[in-house]
């Protein structure tokens, strides 16, 4: 919703308070951005009229890997190291000073809790220093909204939000109002991924590298099963999906645990299949019951790291085609942790008028559904 600015002539103290930043929504709107919350450290400069005027992103990959999953500490230790100069590289590539920005958005969760922290008060720290509104904004409403800042995409949409941490369908009705259609009741669909490539010898993170190593293998060599598919509800399960890779990997490994490399091609390409499967009977039960409610307005966003996965992308379209539904999806670089989607959170919010204060507290946990929206 993009209110218009307030007449000239009306006076201030009788203006309500969302109506106060009238004269910064226009185009020249620029909001900082910054994203800590896991193994990313990110900075981005994004305006009104959705220009990314810098998008910088450090990802802290090769610090975890040797670990096969993020470590907390050493997250927020290589956060408290490289976010000032991210900040900088960011304003700097976006050719302004603190001074030209509008507003400052900052992850405040969910998250690890020690990184979040991290951002979240550098963020208020140059809020308070420029004297700038502040956001606190939720990781997931970043990946949320990232598609309206790639598309012109208008409320209500459906959304497909897929992470190494979350996996859930979600109604997006309005900025900070989303009905949770389903979720995992088990493992987070980018979790089975990074899991499953553990089990196959891959590196972390496994998504990219079981998508790689399927499109050379046999997706009909193994049966696994297909989690969930056919029942009443919109949730997701892939423990038992990993369970089966495992069986099938030890069935297969020799003396020394290793797979011959075709073997686990094939096993990654049946995983993925499976995964799909399971996947496109959820979304399509969730269309089904989104349209019941929203005929006119069939649109399924895909967000989140897991949308990067193209043979899933392909599959989804071919499900929402038959249900007459678009698909929208950003592009790769937003798809992934980055701070140009936290940024443009931040401009939505800002000209909406729901600012945070400065001790607004960082979380661990902060569900989609408890987000502060307009009434
Ligand atoms: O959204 P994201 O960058 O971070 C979280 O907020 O979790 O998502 C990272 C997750 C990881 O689990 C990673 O394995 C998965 O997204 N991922 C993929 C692909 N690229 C990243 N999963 C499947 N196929 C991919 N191509
Ligand atoms: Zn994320």
């Amino acid at each position: 919703m993009v209110l218009e600015p307030p007449h000239p002539k009306r006076k201030a103290a009788k203006t309500p308070r969302r109506w106060q930043l009238g004269q910064i929504w226009g185009g020249t709107l620029k909001v900082l951005g910054i994203e800590t919350s896991c193994d990313e450290t990110a900075a981005a400069v994004v305006t009104g009229e959705r220009e990314i005027l810098s998008s910088v992103v450090l990802s802290q990959l090769e610090d975890h890997r040797i670990y096969g999953g993020v470590v907390p500490e050493v997250a927020a230790r290589s956060h408290i190291e490289h976010l000032d100069g991210l900040v900088e590289r960011a304003l700097a590539e976006a050719g302004v000073g603190v001074r030209d920005l509008d507003g400052v958005a900052a992850t405040a969760g969910p998250g690890l809790i020690g990184g979040v922290l991290v951002g979240l008060v550098m963020g208020k720290a140059i809020a308070a220093g420029a004297g700038l509104p502040f956001v606190a904004v939720n990781h997931l409403e970043g990946h949320a909204l990232s598609a309206r800042l790639s598309h012109d995409v208008p409320f209500p949409y459906l959304l497909l939000l897929v992470t190494g941490g979350h996996c859930q369908l979600v109604a997006a009705t309005a900025l900070g109002k989303y009905e949770r259609l389903g979720t995992t009741i088990d493992d987070a669909i980018g979790e089975a991924f990074d899991k499953s490539a553990r089990l196959l010898g891959m590196r972390y993170p496994g998504g990219p590298e079981i998508e790689r190593a399927a499109a050379q293998g046999d997706a009909k060599r193994f049966p696994l099963p297909r989690p969930m598919v056919g029942r009443d509800d919109c949730d997701f399960s892939f423990s038992g999906l990993k369970t089966a890779v495992r069986r099938v990997v030890e069935e297969h490994a020799d003396a020394e645990g290793a797979l011959p490399p075709q073997t686990a091609r094939d096993i990654a390409a049946s995983f993925q299949q499976a995964v799909g499967d399971s996947v496109v009977d959820r979304v399509t039960r969730a269309m089904r019951r989104f349209a019941a409610q929203h005929p006119n307005d069939r649109r399924l966003v895909v967000a989140g790291g897991v949308a990067a996965n193209k043979a899933l992308r392909t599959r989804l379209e071919q499900a929402a085609a038959k249900q007459r539904f678009t698909v929208i999806a950003p592009p790769l670089s937003l798809c992934t942790d980055n701070a140009a989607m936290i940024a443009w959170a931040g401009v939505e919010r800002i000209r909406a008028g729901l600012l945070d204060s400065l001790d607004a507290p960082g979380r661990a946990r902060w569900p989609l559904a408890e987000l502060a929206s307009l009434p």
